[in-house]
Parts: structure tokens; sequence; C-alpha cells
């Protein structure tokens, strides 16, 4: 459920006008439903019926510290991928023994925070990586509880871009190499293998991939018992599916009795790792229309601010936040930026006039945080919505903000 919806033709985010938060902050800006966000948290965590489970929520997909905070007051852990996130859900007071760290290239640096930091766990995907970790382990004087992402050769997701599990996708460790890892983890003194995890894309709808992902786990962790290995849990990754232009979709519960089912003679706690199933809806972009030419919709928003579309050619459905208003027409929305790539959509049936806010809608997962500077444009502001309040989370930037790191070398 998502609560964006229309009353008398205006469109409003839980009990705020739209348009009251685009006079407020102009656009583009990006809109989130805190009431969504919760919902669709809770669906995940009240989905578990058997087993116990963890809901480490992927930073990677909107990684706002108000809405990191939020969530983990809700008691949810976190999946990160770099330094930066492991600041970021610190600093929103995330429990360090709820927060798995993955990625293929961590560094020196982001291992020893991550140590300095005791967290749950850190994914390892690759022997060098493992031998880093050791070594910096050591050096500290450290045990570090590791798990081993495994790549489970399946080929799902939605575009090539966001497949990971595949044996070609550079993700994760060969299912040949795992077990010698786990055996040469469990004689070491510096490292404890407590869980097994998998990924095996983003963007999926069919649960039987899951299913086949689990049993792998399951199958995994059984050859890691007779190492006399004891496992602390099973991390079957995120990836669920999110529809963009309708309302269809499997759910976390679903997902879940699968998931539990497959795994249910196992003691190990289960781990998932959403990102866009929670906070994909919670989100839309809003932009205004400066210029009507032609079929040619130009907004104030571009792929600076929402890549996916010219990315992966996602497509977003794209409403007028206020109805009856404009003319029906057939249009190609497109933005600013100086690339016939910067296209939001084609051939859209929508009724606009020139002055217009649209919102593009699920547009919380993989939006913002994948917004950049191109053609020196600045970051939209963030508005997080609850029930009849918004609150600024995250300012516009401003021309300043785009110059400061800049070193001017006349002096
Ligand atoms: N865990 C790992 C290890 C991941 O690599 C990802 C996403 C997730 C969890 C969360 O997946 P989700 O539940 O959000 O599907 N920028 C792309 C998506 C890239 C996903 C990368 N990995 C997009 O806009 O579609």
């Amino acid at each position: 459920m998502s609560y964006f919806s229309y009353k008398n033709n205006i469109l409003y985010c839980e009990k705020v006008k739209i348009s009251d938060i685009a006079d407020k902050y102009g656009t583009p800006a990006y809109i989130y439903s805190k009431k969504t966000l919760s919902e669709n948290f809770d669906a995940y965590a009240n989905a578990f019926d058997k087993k116990s489970g963890l809901i480490c929520f992927s930073v990677k997909s909107l990684s706002n510290l108000s809405i990191l905070k939020f969530l983990s007051e809700k008691g949810s852990g976190f999946d990160i991928v770099s330094g930066g996130e492991l600041e970021r859900t610190l600093l929103a007071g995330a429990d360090p023994k709820k927060i798995i760290f993955t990625g293929i290239a961590k560094t020196d640096e982001e291992i020893l925070f991550g140590i300095e930091k005791n967290i749950l766990s850190f994914n390892i995907e690759s022997k060098s990586e493992m031998m880093r970790i050791e070594k910096i382990a050591r050096d500290k004087k450290k045990l570090v509880d590791v798990a081993i992402r495994f790549n489970p050769e399946i080929d799902a997701g939605g575009h090539e871009y966001i497949k990971t599990g595949r044996k070609k996708d550079k993700f994760g460790i060969l299912v040949s190499e795992t077990l010698k890892l786990a055996k040469y983890i469990s004689n070491s003194e510096h490292l404890n293998l407590i869980g097994l995890s998998c990924h095996i894309g983003s963007q999926i709808f069919e649960l039987d991939d899951f299913k086949a992902a689990a049993n792998f786990t399951k199958k995994l962790a059984e050859e890691v018992n007779k190492m006399n290995i004891e496992l602390k849990f099973l991390d079957v990754g995120g990836g669920l599916g999110i529809s963009y232009t309708d309302s269809n979709f499997p759910s976390p519960k679903d997902l879940l009795k699968i998931i539990e089912n497959e795994l249910q003679d196992r003691d190990e706690k289960i781990i998932l790792e959403p990102g866009r199933s929670i906070s994909g809806n919670a989100g839309i972009m809003i932009s205004k229309i400066e210029y009507i030419k032609e079929n040619y919709l130009i907004i104030d928003a571009g792929m600076n601010d929402l890549i996916r579309p010219a990315l992966y050619n996602a497509k977003h459905s794209v409403i007028n936040t206020t109805k009856g208003a404009g003319n029906n027409g057939s249009w190609t929305i497109v933005g600013p930026i100086c690339e016939s790539s910067d296209v939001l959509a084609k051939d859209y049936e929508m009724e606009a006039a020139e002055g217009d806010i649209i919102a593009v809608e699920t547009a919380g997962a993989y939006g913002h945080v994948m917004s950049s500077n191109y053609n020196s444009r600045r970051k939209p502001p963030e508005i997080l919505v609850s029930n009849d309040k918004y609150e600024l989370i995250r300012k516009r930037e401003t021309y300043e903000d785009l110059l400061k790191n800049e070193v001017d070398l006349s002096g």
C-alpha cells in the first residue's frame, strides 16, 4: 500500500498536498511517505512465522539519515556496501550488531572501520578479501565475524545490469571455492565463520528463484556443518521486485513462506536484505513542466536527478499532481540535460500544461541516491511526510555546495 493518492483531483502524500510542498521547497524534489515506509518494513518484519529473522534494509536504495534513523528505531538492521554507508547507519543510531557489510572491493580503511565498530558480519566476496580481513584482524588482535557470500549460479533479476547471481557475475565466491574458504576460516585464530550469504539479483518477481537460492544455501550449510562449523545466520539476499506501473507484485509474506519452508530444518536466523520493496513506492519525484514544444514536455528534472529511465530503460508512471487542468496528449517527457538519453518517458498519455507539477511514481528506491551533479546541477531536496506534517530531510544543494571541494589554483 502506498499513501500517494488523489482527493478532489489534487495529489496528496498522506494528508499533505503535494503542491504545498512544491510551493515551499521548489522542484525538482523527492517526497517520501513515512507511513508507506513503515508498512513496507512491517510487512517484512511481521512475515516471519516459524523462524527468527532479521531484516537488513539495503541502504544503497535510499540512504537519507532521517529515513535510516526511522527504520533503525523500528528495529531494522542494515545491509551496507561502503564506509560511507557505515558512517550513515551508525549516525542514524543503528545497532552495529545488525549491520552486514557486503561488497567486492572493501578497502583496508573500510575493513578497519567495520572491525572497530564491531559489526555483525563482513560478507566476504573473495579469497583475497578473506586474507585481507584476517591480516587486519591479526594486527588489531581481534576475532572478526564473517560470512561467505557465495555465488549461487542463478540467473534472475530484471535488467542485465542488476543481475548478480550468475557464475559470470563479479559477485560472490564460486561454490567450488566456498568450502575451501570455510575450512580456512575454521582454522583461523582471527576469523569466525558465522553465516552464509547470497544475492541473486534485483527486481525479481519469480519466487521460485528465491526458493532455489534458499535451497542452495541450505545444502551448502549442511556441508559446512560437516566441517564442525556451526553457523548463526543464513542470508538469502534482497531483490524482491516491485511494480513500477501497476500494483501487482509478490508480498514479503509470499517470499518468507517459501524461504521458511525451504529452511525449516535449519536453526540459523534468516537474514533478508530488501531495498526497493521497502523504499520504492514510498517515494515520488516531483518536477515542473517548464515548456511544451511540439509533443515534448520539457521538465525541470533531468537524468542527473533520476537516472533509472536513461540507464536501464526503466518505466516509471508519471502523473499530473492536479487533474483536469491541462491538455490531454501523447508526450515525450524530457529533461534539461544535454544528452538525447535524458528522456523520462516516450509516447506517454497524460494531461499537461506549462507550469504544472508532475510526479514520477515509485522513485523512492535508487532515485536520489543515484543522482549526480552532471551539467553542474544541484541535487534536489528530500522531504519526509508524516500524516499532515512534512519536514525537509535534505536541503537542495546550493551553487556554493557545487564548488566547495574544488581547488582554485589561481590562489
Ligand atoms: N543486497 C545486495 C547484496 C544487493 O546487491 C542489492 C542490490 C540488495 C541487497 C537490494 O536489492 P533490492 O531489494 O533493492 O532489489 N540501481 C538499480 C538496482 C541495483 C541493485 C543492486 N543491488 C535500479 O535502480 O534498479
